[in-house]
């Protein structure tokens, strides 16, 4: 595949471009300041895109000669501090080239947009137990980013919450996957690597589910996988 990253240097996006480039994807890395080239590895594109501009995003996920047509986008953007209306606008902006371009776009959101594991009718962004209130206003912005996808007629999309702590860390290819509920491993943590978040988002791209929104968690021996990769 040809999978274009938006916000390629940040901590999940260089991560996925690694998971990427080590299975063999051709990768277009886009964020406003690229990271240079590697030159050992030509399947990487660094593109330089601000999210803010249409035509710019359009015109990267459109591909090239060189890389092809994009199959895939993964927008992995923040801002600090967080701007709400910046990371919706974006979102539209993906989502709208997108759909007409016929990319698949999955995107690395927030853990506030989860049902709370105790009580469903309770979302993690309202849950003081994993949102305390000065962070309440990043929650906000996922969930926003969220409703954007779901009210988007045309994309074909997919939400991938990270569990609550998402940390540089280790690769183990291992994860538990789930739909809109939080998660936690054995030990009662809500947590996964950097680097086996970017596996899950490149088994996502590489074999779709059904669903719409997903999380997954560290896998720990402890406790059996509940379906799904693992
Ligand atoms: N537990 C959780 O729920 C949790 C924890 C951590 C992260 N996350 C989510 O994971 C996603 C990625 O986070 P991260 O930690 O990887 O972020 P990060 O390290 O801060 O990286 C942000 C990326 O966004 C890019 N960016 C920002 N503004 C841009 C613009 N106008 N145009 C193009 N690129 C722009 C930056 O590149 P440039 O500055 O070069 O443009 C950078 O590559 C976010 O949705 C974040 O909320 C969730």
């Amino acid at each position: 595949m040809t999978i274009a990253v938006l916000g390629a240097t940040g901590m999940v996006g260089s991560r996925v471009i690694n998971e990427a480039a080590a299975r063999g994807h051709r990768v277009l890395a886009l964020s406003r300041k690229p990271a240079s080239a590697d030159p050992a590895d030509p399947d990487v594109t660094p593109i330089a895109v601000d999210a803010q501009d249409p035509h710019a995003v359009r015109e990267a996920l459109t591909g090239s000669a060189s890389t092809g047509a994009v199959d895939a986008v993964v927008l992995t953007l923040r801002t600090a501090p967080v701007d709400e209306e910046f990371l919706v606008g974006a979102t539209r902006t993906v989502l709208d080239i997108a759909a007409r371009l016929g990319i698949r776009v999955l995107v690395v959101g927030g853990a506030g947009a989860l049902r709370s594991p105790d009580d469903r009718e309770l979302l993690i962004a309202d849950n003081p137990a994993y949102v305390p209130a000065e962070v309440k206003d990043v929650a906000a912005a996922g969930i926003a980013q969220l409703r954007t996808c779901r009210a988007h007629g045309g994309a074909d999309w997919v939400y991938l919450s990270p569990p609550a702590l998402l940390l540089p860390g280790e690769r183990t290819g291992r994860y538990r996957r789930g739909t809109d509920t939080l998660l936690t491993t054995a030990g009662g943590r809500s947590w996964i690597s950097a680097e086996d978040l970017a596996a899950a988002v490149l088994d996502e791209l590489e074999t779709p589910g059904p669903e719409h929104h997903i999380t997954v968690v560290h896998h720990d021996e402890a406790r059996r996988p509940e379906g799904g990769a693992s």
